[in-house]
């Protein structure tokens, strides 16, 4: 960035991502998946480095243990789950984010349903949460690449100032 240049609050420069899309039937190979990659497509273009994107079986245990992996073996910063948040029986990927979080931040959840809220009122059915473990911050989007797209949107001026507190660089 050169001296003057506008600092762009949204930017997720030098952030290493990775997106995880929760869903039987991506991994039985019975759907496409089209959320992960839009998840990865807006991270990239805010500027973030997308190092892993993987899919896992709507099951709690092998969910935590993929996020366990991304943040601690993988060391990204930002790890953003695509489905699994409805109220379905298999539906438990917020169960599994809690499971492996060491503080929530609803605050950054109620941004997502609030907007969402706005556009449909199924959002009410997400029960998606949001994250803190170590140094890396877990947001729950979801399944709909739509919903990944407007939770996103809602979310991405926040994320760069989470990310700088949550990784210890910032006074405030
Ligand atoms: N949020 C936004 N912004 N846009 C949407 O289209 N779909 C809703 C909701 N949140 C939606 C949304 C629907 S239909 C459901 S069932 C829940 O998210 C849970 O979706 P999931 O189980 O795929 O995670």
């Amino acid at each position: 960035m050169g001296i003057g240049a506008a600092v762009d609050e949204s930017s997720l420069a030098g952030i290493v991502a990775a997106v995880l899309t929760v869903s039987d039937s991506v991994v039985a190979g019975d759907r496409k998946d089209e959320s992960g990659p839009q998840a990865a497509r807006i991270l990239s273009e805010a500027g973030a480095e997308v190092a892993t994107q993987d899919a896992v079986e709507d099951d709690t245990r092998l969910i935590a243990a993929r996020l366990r992996q991304m943040c601690d073996h993988l060391e990204s910063r930002l790890v953003i789950t695509t489905g699994g948040t409805g109220v379905s029986p298999r539906d438990v990927t917020p169960e599994a984010t809690e499971r492996v979080s060491d503080r929530l931040v609803p605050g950054v959840a109620e941004v997502m349903r609030s907007v969402s809220l706005s556009k449909t009122p199924q959002a009410a059915l997400s029960r998606a949460v949001v994250g803190i473990r170590g140094k890396s911050l877990i947001v729950n989007l979801p399944g709909s690449p739509q919903a990944v797209k407007e939770c996103m949107d809602a979310i991405l001026p926040v994320l760069p100032h989470a990310l700088e507190l949550i990784g210890g660089h910032s006074p405030h």
